[in-house]
């Protein structure tokens, strides 16, 4: 028999001495978010009738998905990325920002510490015999449209497996296979040369395909090339671009996808002379607009765990 218990004297104190409310000790913005979070929950438990079997299963799943080490990756496959996207859109628009490239999820698999290269870097590092050459160029700008000097893209991307160096589960790749960062000069250039990606899929076994499953979704990207863009005068801009003609475009377990993200594929000859590995190749074309700081500082910086590693000398 459903009960609402949640408005009662007893369970809202039990609440904020839950969260240690107005405790004395403690940091206080941390017992005010737990104290919310945790009432949302109880109310939802009363509201919907969340049987203890359910809320133990729940619990359950909490340990599985730390044993995988997947929250990031389940905030990602939850919109919960996204949503934090979506209010920084809108802090932007609130505040008359416009006319940057547009942000779009980071998603859990960068890894810190690649090597910086003038202009230009080759980072197929690894054999793949089963991805085809890709040159990624453009100019990084600035809303007045001129090139930005000394700005670092960085860039990672997936093999024709479908998965990111230093998290293979198949161990064939060395760290910063398909990781780079270019510097620009003064025409604000980068280039990257590189292998054909091919979309992300959640790991079938882990705790985030599990819940995908339990939703009947699936846990599939369409290739894509993340980016992360700085320059100290400008916002660092966190994007990536998806592979035109990718299926899941439009379909994306991760929400990534945004209109102005597609840019087209164009079928090349003359790789031989780049020292790619077949003389057709592709080729994208993709400038990065960066927005000027706010007030002289970058509201864009966000700081979460991420992966590093050191690059070898000869990477
Ligand atoms: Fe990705």
């Amino acid at each position: 028999m459903s009960v609402t218990v949640f408005e009662t004297k007893e369970v809202q104190e039990l609440l904020k001495a839950a969260a240690n409310l107005n405790g004395g000790n403690g940091n206080a913005r941390f017992q005010q978010v737990v104290h919310r979070l945790l009432g949302d929950l109880f109310k939802a438990i009363d509201d919907l009738d969340i049987t203890p079997d359910e809320v133990w299963a729940g619990v359950n799943y909490l340990n599985k998905l730390g044993q995988d080490g997947e929250a990031a990756l389940l905030a990602a496959g939850l919109g919960l990325e996204k949503y934090l996207d979506i209010r920084m859109d809108a802090q932007d628009k609130a505040v008359g920002l416009d006319g940057g490239t547009p942000r779009t999820i980071e998603g859990p698999l960068y890894v810190a510490g690649a090597p910086v290269r003038d202009g230009l870097s080759k980072i197929d590092l690894d054999e793949d015999a089963g991805a085809g050459p890709l040159v990624i160029r453009g100019t990084v700008k600035g809303t007045d449209g001129k090139p930005v000097a000394n700005a670092v893209v960085e860039c990672w991307h997936a093999n024709s497996n479908g998965f990111y160096s230093h998290f293979d589960p198949t161990g064939a790749q060395t760290d910063f296979n398909l990781r780079g960062a270019v510097k620009t000069g003064a025409d604000g250039k980068y280039e990257f040369r590189t292998l054909m990606p091919v979309g992300y899929g959640c790991p079938p076994q882990g705790a985030t395909q599990q819940l995908l499953d339990g939703l009947g979704r699936h846990g599939n990207r369409p290739a894509h090339v993340h980016f992360f863009v700085t320059s100290g005068d400008h916002r660092k801009l966190t994007t990536q671009f998806n592979i035109e003609g990718d299926p899941l475009i439009w379909d994306d377990f991760a929400y990534a996808t945004r209109e102005e993200l597609i840019p087209h594929v164009v079928e090349k000859t003359g790789g031989a002379a780049l020292g790619l590995k077949t003389d057709a190749y592709k080729h994208i074309e993709f400038d990065f607009t960066l927005t000027p700081l706010l007030q002289g500082r970058d509201n864009q910086i966000v700081q979460r765990q991420r992966a590093a590693a050191e690059a070898t000398a000869t990477a």
